[in-house]
């Protein structure tokens, strides 16, 4: 069926620019909003097994309580984009032709997805768009040489798409006017069960996978690519996500749970979450290469989200497509450069379904 944009104005930041919220639906089989503060996605409605529709995503019901102090101090990015570099950083630098660039720390002494203002705090002017068989936003920002500390003046678009089959795209699209580095993400929150007093350890994860990167007690990659079997991170069949966050193993008692990117083994289809009580289903593709698995291990704050509610530590898990964390300290890894005539392209994919 057809889907169906509207729109709405959400509140204005202290500074006076008008925030919208967007919502992109099919009645009775998923509603969608996304907003130009951070372009984040801050609600999806999507039925369980006998038609009930609930919110699945951690979020706040005013913009208020996404420009809160106690959240913005905690640096969650509760469905937001993440950008420039999702991730750590070692050292809180990096190299780029000889000249060495030093990132301002926000969190623990850490650079940490994009530093004290990054993309997710960022006004993006929205444009709207309607196709014979979608609807959609995309958010665009222009980030400025030197923000962050970062080289290069970046043109950054964010896309939402819903089509009428009900699947859900987040694409980006991103140029720079000198050479930078840039792996952006999204970092939204799922809980299946839409009751985010639960964790999501009963929800069963997938992830096909046969690497996963090792992180060292900072939580940044040791620059090992291991094999995923005979360690918590084998996801390579659906499993319950408390089987190994429960198992004592030394890389997840660095993070107290998972927060270790996947290498995917191929694009379609790569990582299924689901939840057994209500049935709901999400399956996930995408055109990057790693999958940053993150399971609320942090959450367990005082600020109140949707319904007054707080999030405890694993009421939800993060799903991040993107490269690897960190790649511009590790020269191993697939390169996150980005070069002046290059357009920088990348597809996520979101499928619900409930059975
Ligand atoms: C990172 C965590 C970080 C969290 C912040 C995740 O994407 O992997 O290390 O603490 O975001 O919300």
């Amino acid at each position: 069926m057809q889907p169906v944009l509207t729109s709405k104005t959400f509140g204005f930041t202290p500074k006076g620019d008008e925030i919208h919220l967007f919502t992109l639906s099919i009645p009775d089989q998923i509603e969608v909003s996304v907003m130009n503060y951070g372009a984040t996605w801050t609600h999806l409605l999507v039925p369980d097994r006998n038609g009930k529709m609930e919110d699945v995503v951690l979020g706040f019901d005013t913009l208020e309580g996404y420009l809160q102090k106690d959240y913005q101090d905690h640096y969650c990015y509760i469905g937001s984009t993440v950008g420039r570099v999702a991730g750590r950083i070692t050292d809180n630098r990096f190299h780029l032709d000889g000249k060495i660039y030093e990132l301002p720390s926000n969190l623990n002494d850490i650079h940490l997805h994009g530093g004290m203002e990054g993309w997710d705090k960022k006004v993006w002017k929205s444009e709207p768009f309607e196709t014979h068989n979608s609807v959609g936003v995309t958010f665009y920002y222009q980030s400025q040489d030197g923000e962050e500390n970062y080289p290069g003046t970046i043109d950054v678009w964010v896309t939402y798409t819903l089509d009428e089959t009900g699947r859900m795209e987040i694409s980006y699209k991103a140029s720079s006017d000198e050479k930078t580095i840039l792996n952006p993400t999204n970092h939204t929150y799922f809980n299946l069960s839409g009751d985010f007093s639960k964790t999501i350890e009963g929800h069963g994860f997938f992830v096909d996978a046969e690497k996963y990167l090792p992180m060292n007690q900072n939580s940044l990659p040791t620059g090992e690519i291991a094999n995923v079997g005979g360690t918590p991170f084998d996801f390579r069949n659906l499993k319950p996500i408390s089987e190994p966050i429960h198992r004592e193993h030394p890389q997840i008692e660095i993070a107290g749970g998972i927060d270790h990117c996947f290498v995917l083994n191929q694009p379609e289809d790569c990582a299924v979450l689901y939840d057994p009580e209500s049935g709901r289903k999400l399956t996930l593709s995408t055109t990057e290469l790693g999958l940053q698995v993150y399971t609320g291990n942090y959450l367990g704050n005082d600020f109140k989200g949707k319904n007054g509610l707080t999030y405890g530590k694993r009421t939800a898990i993060c799903l991040e497509t993107q490269h690897f964390p960190d790649s511009c300290n590790h020269p191993e890894f697939p390169s996150i450069l980005l070069m002046p005539e290059e357009i920088f392209q990348s597809r996520t994919q979101f499928v619900f379904t409930a059975e």
